[in-house]
């Protein structure tokens, strides 16, 4: 059964370790990262971008399916199934889809109406037992081919969003989505050190975990990060293997066409990527 994702999180800000959201775009996404979690007894959290959601045909498909795998691949460790970057209206539509955690990501609201929006839902989500997480300082990223800087929040306006009493909170610590361009700058401690301040037991959340060093993700979790969102990594593991076995010849010979051939080799590079990142994040055995 799906759960909600403050348990689990409010375990790790307690036990100094992060969970995982990895983002899935189908089904062996899905199968790869359950599986990942129950060998190595870790929660986790499954992302859905409002653009995945659409990808796999709907908010209601992708319960039924992370539903069904629950059941049939007998899955026990906790996991939550959360929107990534909803707006208003997709937090609603997953509310009512059966998601277990929602983001509502207002950060491009003026404060005042991230503030509004945000403590409507939260008003929701607690009379449902949904986790929700809310952003304050935007996560930049690359969007048109060009890579935006990400922000740092400011603290004060932490404060507001948290004591509106959301699950966890995403601040901009100059983290982006995607690949760190060359001259990144690196993430803002200084600022990650004044919200965790601000906010006290709030869980953090830590976007565009791919490329950041290893040194950087255990000192952010020091500081109070409980949640870290790994996606564009999947997808380059998924995509190497992927090319590999073609380059290889490996479709060309016997039934190599098959569908599950094909994909196998990206499906078993995922659950590498994922193994690799709980055990970095410090989630092995915490289930
Ligand atoms: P990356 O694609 O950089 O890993 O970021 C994922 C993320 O933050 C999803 O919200």
């Amino acid at each position: 059964m799906l759960v909600s994702a403050e348990e689990m999180l409010t375990k790790a800000k307690q036990g100094k370790y992060a969970v995982g959201q990895f983002n899935i775009n189908n089904l062996e996404w899905t199968k790869s990262i359950l599986l990942t979690a129950q060998e190595l007894n870790s929660p986790v959290i499954l992302g859905v971008s409002e653009g995945a959601g659409k990808y796999m045909c709907g908010y209601k498909t992708v319960v039924g399916m992370v539903n069904g795998m629950l059941e049939e691949l007998n899955i026990t460790v906790p996991v939550a199934l959360h929107l990534d970057h909803g707006s208003y209206e997709g937090a609603k539509a997953c509310i009512e889809a059966g998601f277990s955690s929602i983001m509502f990501d207002g950060s491009h609201y003026p404060i005042e109406e991230n503030v509004e929006k945000t403590r409507e839902l939260v008003g929701i989500c607690k009379e449902k037992g949904i986790s929700i997480e809310a952003e304050v300082g935007s996560i930049g990223g690359e969007e048109d081919g060009v890579i935006g800087a990400g922000e740092c929040a400011d603290p004060e306006e932490c404060k507001m969003i948290a004591d509106l009493g959301v699950t966890m909170l995403a601040a901009g610590i100059g983290n982006i989505h995607g690949a760190y361009p060359e001259n990144w700058a690196g993430l803002s401690f200084e600022t990650l050190d004044a919200v965790q301040q601000k906010t006290g037991e709030m869980p953090l959340v830590l976007h565009g975990g791919t490329g950041i060093p290893d040194d950087m993700i255990k000192k952010a979790i020091s500081l109070g990060v409980s949640k870290i969102n790994v996606n564009t990594e999947c997808q380059w593991a998924f995509q190497k293997a992927t090319r590999k076995y073609i380059e290889d010849g490996k479709d060309l010979e016997g039934k190599g066409f098959d569908p599950r051939k094909l994909l196998a080799p990206g499906a078993e590079a995922i659950k590498a990527t994922v193994k690799e990142k709980m055990e970095l994040f410090g989630s092995v055995g915490k289930a």
